[in-house]
């Protein structure tokens, strides 16, 4: 797809297709006057006669008929106007993206930058249109012989006054859109196929395209480290391990990197603890934090932004075989702390303990890590928004005001001491389950074990794979973690 902005008013536009937004109850003003009379009044009747209002997701896609360049207009509702967040924009290109699709439109223009109040507002709007619209369209057929191209080819955001803003915007978010659908690419990807050696593959070639370090430990190195957490869940498959590291360091040298860590469960069948077989078939999605890292490193590294990056992905699959870690094993990670594996679907803690351990030999500025961790994450937050946890409240604070910014949303939960205290063990330091209740907090406190220095942790079990069409939400994958973490890595080191 082709982007452009370009400095001309609504009504003028030749594209075939032509998007402006309206806040609910704010019709009759701005974009939507303009054409109205241009369109000699038939704009505001069809709106009363299909009851349009500008509520959030309603969509008036309407024929011009050769009153104006644009062979079709469709108007979006905004809804209610007061928060300043990028997400109504998003969203609302969205939905008005998927009206443009199923009318066939090969070029689009975009008239939400009008609604801006300055520049800045500009810069975002622009940002969230091409991210919703791009997001929106997003298929995956790899595996299917009939292809469906996205038809929509060219994309134009119509900036007037603003067009310096719109088109930085607009830049950034051609190459956020872009990492979002490499990590729902991965998510998407069978099992079979993504692997934990084609994970650290696909590092590898990302990294030498884009420019960044990637280094890939087989089973061999990782045995070297001590790695016991990964090794211990690694043993029940068939499929080698891997420990991802990805390096992108062109920061100043005193700056002290950000490290990011993923977990790479390829598949979570439970193991020896194994899950019931309904669903089981989502589990190849137990990559996604993983996924999102590879993302989040190609695309910092791609706009060449002047940080010091770390992303860390323990991958691996979690299966039952003669040689799988049993239910009462201990596993000693390389933290050096012993683990005592009560049951071995909860995985994901075990071969984070790892990566969390090795991020602290970078002596980094934080360490943020993403993870389909908990269903009890998922069972108190639902798909509306990502778990967050953390040891210090300034970072937990501004990943938060990230979320809200970007749309990816994160909110706090509890790590008191209280579920530290749930997972003792009997026979080791510590045991990866607590009891019935607080299971995102216990798991979040295992975590903590092993973290030196500054940390937050990210569960996206409830957000990284959906079963529902939403706005750009398609089902599958959904890239969860990566828009957060580029606004975040942005702001922490100041470049904005
Ligand atoms: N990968 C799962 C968590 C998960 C569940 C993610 C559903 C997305 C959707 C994780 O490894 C797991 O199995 N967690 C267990 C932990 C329990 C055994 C303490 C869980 O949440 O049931
Ligand atoms: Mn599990
Ligand atoms: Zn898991």
């Amino acid at each position: 797809m082709k982007y452009s902005v370009k400095e001309i008013r609504a009504v003028e536009s030749r594209a075939d297709g032509l998007v402006i937004g309206v806040f609910e109850g704010e019709l009759e003003k701005g974009d939507f006057e303009d054409l109205d009379k241009a369109l000699n009044g038939r704009l505001a009747d069809t709106a009363k006669r299909r009851k349009f209002k500008g509520k959030r997701g309603q969509v008036m896609p309407l024929e011009t008929m050769g009153a104006l360049p644009a062979g079709y207009v469709v108007v979006v509702g905004m809804g209610n106007r007061g928060d300043s967040t990028s997400e109504p924009y998003r969203f609302a290109s969205a939905v008005a993206a998927r009206a443009v699709k199923s009318a066939g439109v090969r070029s689009c223009a975009s008239a939400l930058v009008s609604l801006a109040g300055s520049d800045e507002e500009a810069e975002m709007i622009a940002q969230a249109a091409v991210e919703g619209t791009r997001l929106a369209l997003y298929n995956f057929d790899t595996f299917k012989k009939e292809k469906s191209p996205v038809k929509l080819e060219e994309y134009v955001i119509l900036a007037q006054g603003a067009k310096a803003a719109a088109g930085k915007g607009m830049k950034r978010g051609a190459v956020v859109a872009d990492a979002v659908m490499l990590a729902r690419d991965l998510i998407n990807t069978p099992a079979n196929y993504a692997t934990p050696t084609y994970l650290g593959n696909q590092a590898a070639a990302l990294g030498k395209k884009h420019g960044f370090k990637c280094t890939i430990h087989g089973l061999k190195a990782i045995e070297k480290m001590k790695m016991g957490g990964l090794i211990g869940v690694a043993k029940g498959s068939q499929e080698e391990p891997r420990f991802i590291v990805m390096e992108y360091m062109k920061g100043p040298k005193s700056q002290k990197p950000i490290v990011m860590v993923g977990k790479g469960l390829t598949f979570d069948s439970g193991g020896i603890s194994i899950k019931p077989s309904l669903n089981m078939h989502e589990m190849k999605s137990d990559m996604s934090g993983g996924a999102a890292t590879i993302a989040v490193m190609t695309a910092v590294a791609t706009m060449k932004l002047k940080v010091n990056l770390v992303g860390l992905v323990p991958a691996t699959e979690n299966m039952p075989s003669g040689t799988a870690t049993k239910p009462g094993d201990v596993l000693t990670g390389l933290s050096g702390v012993t683990m005592e594996v009560l049951n071995t679907d909860a995985e994901g803690r075990l071969i984070l303990s790892d990566a969390l351990a090795y991020a602290g030999r970078y002596k980094p500025d934080c360490t943020v890590d993403f993870a389909t961790l908990t269903g009890a994450c998922m069972v108190a937050l639902g798909a509306h928004c990502s778990g967050l946890f953390g040891n210090d409240d300034e970072l937990v604070g501004q990943l938060q005001e990230c979320g809200m910014r970007t749309g990816d949303r994160l909110w706090p939960l509890p790590l008191f001491q209280e579920y530290e205290d749930d997972i003792k063990s009997q026979v080791a330091d510590i045991a990866n389950i607590g009891p019935r209740g607080g299971g995102a907090s216990t798991a979040a406190a295992f975590l903590k074990r092993h973290v030196t220095g500054k940390w937050a942790h990210v569960d996206i079990a409830g957000t990284a794979f959906s079963d529902k069409e939403k706005g750009y939400i398609r089902k599958g994958g959904t890239g969860a973690g990566v828009r957060v973490m580029l606004d975040f890595i942005i702001r922490r080191v100041g470049l904005e």
